[in-house]
């Protein structure tokens, strides 16, 4: 049976886990969102006030969250068992974390087959993330690369964290989203790079919905 993935890879803001969320309910899919992967570890490396550096600590985290972690698809909502995350682990401070621990071979490695297992457990995937396209679902039939201006997607931070109550500086979400592109696009393991047959889309000007509208008709006319 052929693969039935879709991957969104782009750089942090660009709108790819709404835009993920929408294709995958159209379709009846579920949607993973592969950063909330990412950000748990971080999340467990902060709480547990393990420095980024101390990398042989990962090994009970790991199993940890091959156990544990849970996305609900319906809502985006991310647990670790029966604790919801879902906003802990969007603070500014995991955010950095995760892509600091992003870096490393070690981690990259151990967090490939939690990712493969969530997908291939189901129906039908869209899952968006860095290296999805390029690493993780090399042979996905539709690879999209999700791109928006810096400024766009630090005023779409804004406005989400705002919404829930957490307030934060533009200038400051603009100096982290440079931060955290300058860091994924220079990594020297699976950094954030289109794939070679992946359709580029600009999400500065439109919506998300007509992001998620031309997805749909590029899957349509894969079928
Ligand atoms: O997508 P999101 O911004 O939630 O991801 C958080 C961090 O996790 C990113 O900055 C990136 O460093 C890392 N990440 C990654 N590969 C993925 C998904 C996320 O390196 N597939």
């Amino acid at each position: 049976e052929k693969l039935k993935v879709i991957t969104i890879d782009g750089p942090a803001g660009s709108g790819k886990s709404t835009v993920a969320r929408i294709v995958a309910s159209k379709l009846g899919w579920i949607y993973v969102t592969t950063g909330a992967i990412y950000r748990t570890l971080a999340l467990l490396f902060h709480e547990a006030n393990i420095k980024d550096t101390d990398l042989e600590n990962i090994e009970r985290f790991i199993s940890f969250i091959s156990e544990r972690y849970r996305q609900e698809s319906s809502t985006g909502k991310v647990f670790i068992g029966e604790r919801e995350i879902t906003q802990e682990i969007k603070a500014p401070l995991v955010s950095e974390l995760a892509s600091i621990l992003a870096q490393e071979d070690s981690v990259r490695k151990r967090l490939l087959p939690i990712q493969r297992k969530v997908v291939l457990n189901n129906h039908g995937a869209v899952v968006d993330g860095r290296d999805m396209g390029t690493v993780v679902f090399p042979d996905a039939p539709l690879k999209i690369f999700l791109t928006a201006s810096a400024k766009e997607r630090a005023e779409r931070r804004w406005k989400e964290l705002n919404q829930n109550g957490q307030k934060t500086d533009i200038k400051e979400l603009l100096r982290e989203i440079h931060e955290r592109d300058e860091r994924d696009l220079n990594r020297a393991i699976a950094p954030l790079k289109a794939a070679h047959d992946a359709i580029s889309l600009d999400s500065t000007k439109s919506t998300q919905e007509e992001i998620a509208k031309a997805i749909l008709q590029f899957a349509m006319q894969k079928d």
